[in-house]
């Protein structure tokens, strides 16, 4: 039997999301796996469309032989674009088994590991993978601030890290965008990376807070931003 779901429905499971702990997050994706993807489309999310054109755009090396860490991958929909670019090797992690599982499914990753960001290291050598990417996953109650070191860490010198999120109109998601931001030109003044280009957007995704047959004031989508920065030498 079909499954069809509505905008209505999709945006009733992200608005129940607000607020979660890191933990409790893990347990609400599992139970979004099976209708994550669909839900998303129906809500217009496009961090990983962004993200992935941003890095392909700006990417110089071979596609076939780079070595790709999807740091909070979900259901793998990054690693999909990206295989239709011609990229071949990824590896996974997230911290819900539900959304591991699907990203399993698709047969991409040569290894997916679950781990929880922030409670738990990034599970990755450093300077080992030619491009980092994270889509949708850096917000208050996802995957720390802190984390973008790990990010920086993991990238070989030379390589790239790819950062896609929406800046939703919170308070808590405003403080993160500030401390993201404060974080990233940190480690630029430290000379950790550098700055291959910023991609902003009026359009990341519907603005999944707003009933628009009621709400019609407010706008009816989110903003986003695709930080690029390339790891340098030692
Ligand atoms: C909106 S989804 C994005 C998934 C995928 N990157 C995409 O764009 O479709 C957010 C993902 O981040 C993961 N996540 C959230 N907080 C995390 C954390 N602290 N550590 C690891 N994964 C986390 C969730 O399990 C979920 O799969």
């Amino acid at each position: 039997m079909m499954d069809k779901r509505t905008v209505v429905e999709a945006k009733t499971v992200f608005q129940s999301s607000i607020d979660l702990d890191a933990k409790t997050r893990a347990q609400y994706y599992n139970n979004w796996a099976e209708h994550y993807e669909k839900d998303h489309a129906l809500l217009g999310y496009r961090s990983p469309y962004l993200a992935v054109e941003f890095l392909n755009g700006n990417f110089q090396g071979s596609r076939e032989d780079a070595l790709v860490l999807d740091v909070a991958c979900g259901t793998g929909w990054v690693a999909k674009l990206m295989r239709d670019l011609g990229f071949r090797h990824f590896v996974g992690v997230d911290g819900s088994e539900g959304m591991l599982a699907k990203a399993r499914m698709t047969g991409l990753y040569q290894e997916l590991k679950q781990t929880l960001l922030g409670s738990e290291p990034l599970p990755a050598q450093p300077d080992a993978y030619d491009i980092v990417m994270i889509a949708g996953a850096q917000d208050a109650g996802f995957v720390p601030v802190s984390a973008c070191r790990e990010l920086c860490c993991a990238a070989k010198p030379g390589g790239l890290v790819c950062m896609s999120r929406g800046h939703h109109t919170d308070v808590k998601s405003q403080e993160y965008t500030r401390d993201l931001e404060q974080e990233i030109q940190r480690m630029e003044v430290e000379g950790l990376w550098r700055q291959v280009g910023i991609h902003r957007t009026n359009i990341y995704m519907k603005n999944p807070h707003v009933d628009l047959q009621k709400d019609t004031e407010k706008t009816p989508a989110i903003p986003g931003t695709v930080y690029l920065y390339q790891k340098c030498q030692p």
